[in-house]
């Protein structure tokens, strides 16, 4: 089943394999649904601090900082998480960390599999729950990790059968698998690895969880600057006879400028041929969006400005 259109949901993982954009989407993601009139919470999942950098605010910790009035940023800490939890579950305030139980904490979540996963999602899904914000935007791990942070509400109901680790682990569970709340968002870019990657990833989350797949974002896709024409009059422009006339006749760089312009075409053949197997490959209910490479040399906000005025565009 398919839920509501990608904007219609209210917690939203971006993922894909490493380098692919998923910082540059999930930044760009949020900052189009606040500017859309939402209250929207920005959750940096590997606290590189890439995501504060794409709103040019220092980097981040757990605690929610604005960057605008309605588009907040954090960064997921498990050990905060598990502060938290005991604080709004048990009535245990811990101030600062946690001492001895850290160490103890440590353990736990490094002998004990999905603990640290759980800590993670838990806290996106509070957050979702309470209806803190009306969207979380999570800039999620790449493509492996984030199998295993979704399906632990479900691994975990499946291992404890009663009591109130299950009732967590339930209500999570509900909010992640209900189609009409969560999606996935696969950033990709239009090359054979990251294509492969997608075509895995999405098949894992079918088989792995039952959190659904919003949307595939086709990253730093190539403008079509030249048609066939243009293709065929490189190629005779390339050609012996031609390049003999430019060598003599025009300046020094003309060859390369020629190369370079053949080098354009020949890419965004590749790409094009490595897309077609994205969409041969791809449940076609799935939708396919394209944000294409902005040759600026803008960084941060400006970058993050310009992603979301095309995810716009893209997401109707
Ligand atoms: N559409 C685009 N046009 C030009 N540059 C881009 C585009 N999208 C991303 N980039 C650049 O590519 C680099 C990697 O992007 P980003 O950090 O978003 O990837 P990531 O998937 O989050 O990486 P990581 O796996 O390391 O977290 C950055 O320098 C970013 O500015
Ligand atoms: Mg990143």
């Amino acid at each position: 089943m398919i839920g509501p259109v990608l904007t219609g949901r209210r917690l939203l993982f971006v993922t894909g394999k490493g380098g692919v954009g998923k910082t540059t989407v999930a930044a760009g993601l949020a900052l189009m649904l606040a500017e859309q009139g939402k209250t929207v919470l920005a959750c940096e999942i590997d606290a590189k601090g890439d995501l504060s950098a794409a709103y040019e605010i220092p980097p981040v910790g757990f605690d929610p900082v604005k960057v605008t009035s309605s588009l907040s940023v954090m960064a997921m800490d498990t050990e905060a998480s598990l502060r938290e939890y005991l604080r709004l579950n048990l009535k245990i305030p811990i101030m600062g960390r946690i001492g001895p139980l850290a160490a103890a904490f440590d353990f736990v979540a490094t002998a004990a599999p999905g603990v640290r996963e759980i800590l993670t999602v838990g806290k996106i899904c509070w957050e979702v729950r309470e209806r803190h914000y009306d969207v979380v935007v999570v800039d999620a791990p790449a493509s492996g990790h984030i199998i295993s942070q979704l399906a632990a509400p479900d691994a975990i109901a499946e291992l404890v059968r009663i009591g109130p680790i299950r009732n967590q682990s339930q209500w999570m569970a509900e909010i992640l698998n209900n189609p009409q709340a969560t999606g996935v968002v696969v950033a990709t870019t239009a090359e054979e690895m990251p294509i492969a990657e997608t075509i895995e990833l999405t098949q894992r989350l079918e088989q792995e969880t039952s959190v659904e797949v919003a949307g595939i974002v086709v990253n730093r896709v190539l403008p079509e600057r030249f048609g066939p024409r243009e293709a065929a009059a490189f190629a005779a422009l390339n050609s012996d006879t031609h390049r003999a006339w430019i060598d003599e006749h025009l300046p020094e760089g003309a060859p390369a400028v020629l190369e370079a312009t053949r080098l354009a075409t020949q890419l965004r053949r590749h790409r094009s041929r490595h897309l077609d197997v994205l969409r041969r490959e791809m449940d076609p209910s799935v939708p396919l969006y394209y944000l294409p490479e902005l040759f600026t040399r803008a960084e941060g906000l400006r970058m993050t400005r310009q992603v979301a005025t095309h995810l716009a565009e893209e997401l109707g």
